[in-house]
Formats: structure tokens, C-alpha cells, sequence
């Protein structure tokens, strides 16, 4: 495999990331979760959730799982990935229905509505973004909405290494971290909704692309990843393989909302 067989919390504080092996605890878990991610690709009712031309299945919430993870006849979600979660949190959260983000020979296609420039960024820097920093507006402006806890990520099935890899920016999330409590630093809770982080966001992102490696993370079937929640990732185009990538993310809030975000470990 391409990544690392046991990475310490060390390491994942350091890379801002961390993958796990396939276990056999998960691939139990995977088998119930990805005939579930599968329905949910084909239901009419999800279909609003296709992107890029179809290119993407976006999939927010596409995953029917309870609190505790449970999907189909699975057990509830855990190893080591959500181990090393509950550690870098001190909790585990409640779960909300996984995304399952699927991607299809083609990505990227430009998205609906979306600029020239935006899809160049889609294409030349794999739409890197910190999850919940969202864009409102035209012309776009950006706020944290979403302050995560922790993204982590399932592999639903076999995919080519060339077929859309998650990519993170090592490192990126002590800059980006740091960055963000500059920015609300002396910010009252009653203007944090209205704090506009488009130029810092924009400015560290280009920081990040000069400093911090890109790595590919390529996940195999059953291996999963632990992403810090700033740390800067997107997805690579789509350069070969055939059929789909399918991945389940848990992507919880934080409790305590954006100041308990700026003080999680960095
Ligand atoms: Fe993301």
C-alpha cells in the first residue's frame, strides 16, 4: 500500500493527515456501507446531488447511517482511524449521514455555474479547500460556516491510483490554523458570522501551494484516512482507471463551534 501502515498521532499532528490499512473491523463496515453508497448513486432522489456533468456525486448526507455509525446490518462505525479522532478531539462525536462522494471517468467538468477561473483552480489545484470555509454570494465571498472536528475518509471500493486521489498540502494545516486565529483574534461572538475570511483564506491557500508538499493519497479498498480540519486537500483529476471512486466521509462539527476549532491541537 502508499501509505503509512501505522502513523502515530505524532505524525498525523505533523503531515495533517493520516491513513490507516484496510482492517478487518472496516471491510465489515464497507461491506454494508457500499451497497448503501451504491443505492444511493442510483435514487432518483439524490440525483440533484451529480455535479461537474455528472463527473461527481457530490452526496452530502447520501449515506443512511445512525449516530453511532450504523448502516445496513453493520456494527457501528470504529477502528483506527476513529480512534486516533477520539484522541485528537478527546471525544467522538454523534455521526450525521456520510457524505459519499463518488467521481466517474472525466472529473472534472466544469461545475454548474462555474468560472473559467474556479475550473481552472478545480483542474490545476485540485479544488483544494478547508471543509466549512464556504462561499456565499456573487461575487463569492467566504466565511467558516462548518467548523469541523475532523474529516475522515472510507474507501467504498477498488479505484485506480490515477482515478481522482484525495490530495493533501502537508503541513498546511499549522499555517492555515495559525492563519485563521490571527484572523478572529479580538472578533466578538456576535461578529464571527459576519467575519470575511476571503483575502486571508485566498492569500495562506497560495502560501500553502509554494510551501507544503502535495501528496496523493490514493486510498485502496477498506483503508481509510484521518484529515486534520485545516488541513488544505482537494481531489486530482480523473487520468486513468475505469469505473468509480466511492468514498464515505464523516465530517462532524466540533462542539463548541468556531472557538472550540481555533484551540483544537495544531
Ligand atoms: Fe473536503
Amino acid at each position: 500500500m502508499s501509505v503509512t501502515e501505522h502513523p502515530t498521532d505524532a505524525e498525523f499532528l505533523r503531515r495533517g493527515y493520516a491513513c490507516f490499512p484496510a482492517e478487518p473491523q472496516v471491510l465489515d463496515w464497507v461491506a454494508e456501507a457500499q451497497p448503501a453508497a451504491e443505492a444511493s448513486l442510483s435514487d432518483p432522489a439524490f440525483d440533484a446531488l451529480y455535479a461537474c456533468g455528472r463527473t461527481w456525486f457530490v452526496g452530502l448526507d447520501a449515506l443512511p447511517n445512525d449516530a453511532v455509525g450504523r448502516v445496513g446490518a453493520s456494527a457501528a462505525f470504529g477502528g483506527q482511524a476513529a480512534d486516533m479522532a477520539r484522541r485528537f478531539l478527546g471525544d467522538w462525536p454523534d455521526l450525521h449521514r456520510a457524505q459519499v462522494s463518488a467521481t466517474f471517468p472525466g472529473y472534472p467538468q466544469p461545475r454548474e455555474g462555474e468560472s473559467d477561473a474556479a475550473f481552472g483552480y478545480r483542474l490545476r489545484r485540485d479544488a483544494a479547500h478547508v471543509d466549512g470555509v464556504l462561499g456565499e454570494g456573487t461575487p463569492k465571498r467566504r466565511y467558516v460556516r462548518e467548523p469541523h472536528g475532523f474529516v475522515l475518509g472510507i474507501a467504498l471500493n477498488p479505484a485506480d491510483p490515477d482515478a481522482t486521489p484525495l490530495v493533501a498540502w502537508e503541513g498546511s494545516h499549522k499555517i492555515m490554523q495559525d492563519a485563521f486565529r490571527a484572523a478572529f483574534a479580538g472578533v466578538s461572538a456576535a461578529e464571527r458570522d459576519d467575519l470575511d475570511v476571503t483575502d486571508i483564506y485566498v492569500s495562506v491557500r497560495k502560501h500553502c501551494f509554494e510551501n507544503c508538499t502535495r501528496v496523493e493519497l490514493p486510498l485502496a479498498l477498506g483503508e481509510t484516512v484521518l484529515l486534520h480540519p485545516f488541513t488544505l486537500h482537494g481531489v486530482a483529476p480523473w487520468r486513468a482507471g475505469e469505473g468509480h471512486r466511492s468514498v464515505a466521509y464523516f465530517r462532524p462539527e466540533v462542539a463548541g463551534g468556531v472557538p472550540a476549532w481555533l484551540g483544537l491541537p495544531g
